[in-house]
């Protein structure tokens, strides 16, 4: 067995065996177009350095895993994408030489911690824990189910809502970024990460990729009546391959306009805005931290029900 860097540009057929192999690693949940695929293994949303490595065996793709390598913030780490084997060839040493050689990629690029998001029920656990992985935190998946779906009718005193589809319009760059930098303060566990920041130029490369992969996005903004930017929730679809998918990310209130009601608010109308713009949708996954219970309870409340849980791990290199 050979291990290989993946060069995405001259190497299609290569990307094209990496997708098959690794773009169920969400499973159950939504499978990875290849587009989208592609941006996340090459640069992912924010644009930073990444590597895959691809394990070969007689010429076929094999095993492959996706390293990237902040340079902004976190340059303390190597965050692992995808690490994944086919599954003929597990047991053979295959993951472990493919995670030693990530670890080593880690260690020449000055990094001190790998971390790696495992399902809880599958064989990921048991593999790390082989190779000295420390828990770190813990995520649960939930999905809503649409087809019942029904937002009551809300109206939070003191606010109004801003309903945005794509990019975000020059003038409201600087209150997106306030709001994106809130995602700070969500619960971290035992993870060593630092606080991510945002600038125009970094947020319009990620809304670059958002439109490059196809991305429908949709984002709600409550805002106060003085006109200061209070909170906000989005949505994405894909906009080719959705295969009835909805993937809620961010949802953020600003300190000073907690306990209103507002994450409740602008969650319930993003979520019935997508039902009526993208009728082919069927269902919703998010992600949260297990600790994160103010979140959690508003997804309960809007119909979320729990998938499945995964583990955070890091491993020091
Ligand atoms: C996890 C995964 C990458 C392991 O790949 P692999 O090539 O089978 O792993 P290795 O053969 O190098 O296993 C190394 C050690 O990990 C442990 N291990 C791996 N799979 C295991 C399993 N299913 N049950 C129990 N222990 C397991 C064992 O200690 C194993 O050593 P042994 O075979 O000598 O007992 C592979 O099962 C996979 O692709 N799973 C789906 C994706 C995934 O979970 N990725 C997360 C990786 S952190």
């Amino acid at each position: 067995m050979d291990i290989v860097p993946l060069d995405f540009a001259a190497e299609p057929g290569r990307l094209a065996e990496y997708h098959a192999l690794a773009a169920g690693w969400m499973a159950p949940g939504p499978r990875m177009p290849a587009p989208l695929f592609r941006l996340v293994a090459e640069r992912g949303w924010r644009a930073m350095p990444a590597e895959t490595w691809l394990a070969l065996d007689d010429g076929r793709v094999i095993g492959g895993v996706t390293v990237h390598l902040p340079d902004r913030d976190n340059t303390h780490l190597a965050l692992i994408r995808f690490l994944q084997v086919d599954l003929a060839h597990r047991r053979r040493g295959v993951g472990g030489a493919l995670l030693a050689h990530v670890v080593g990629r880690a260690r020449a690029h000055g990094r001190a911690l790998v971390l790696v998001e495992v399902a809880e029920a599958g064989p990921g656990e048991a593999f790390v824990k082989a190779k000295g992985g420390r828990e770190v935190a813990t995520q649960a998946r939930r999905v809503l189910d649409l087809t019942g779906f029904a937002a009551p009718e809300r109206e939070v005193p003191g606010y109004r809502l801003e309903f945005l589809r794509g990019r975000t319009p020059e003038p409201l760059v600087a209150d997106m970024i306030t709001l994106m930098e809130i995602m700070n303060d969500a619960p971290l566990d035992d993870l060593a990460v630092e606080e991510e920041h945002w600038t125009p130029d970094g947020l319009a490369a990620m809304e670059d990729a958002w439109e490059l992969t196809h991305q429908d996005v949709f984002t709600v903004v409550a805002r106060a009546d003085d006109g200061s930017p209070a909170a906000f929730t989005r949505l994405f679809a894909d906009g080719r391959e959705a295969d009835g998918w909805g993937r809620q990310t961010d949802t953020g209130v600003v300190r000073a306009h907690r306990g209103r009601g507002l994450g409740r608010w602008v969650k319930e109308a993003n979520t019935a805005w997508l039902t009526r713009a993208r009728p082919d949708l069927t269902r919703v996954i998010t992600w949260n931290a297990v600790s994160n219970t103010h979140m959690i309870a508003i997804n309960e409340g809007l119909g979320y029900r729990l998938l499945d849980v995964w583990h955070e791990w890091e491993l020091r290199v």
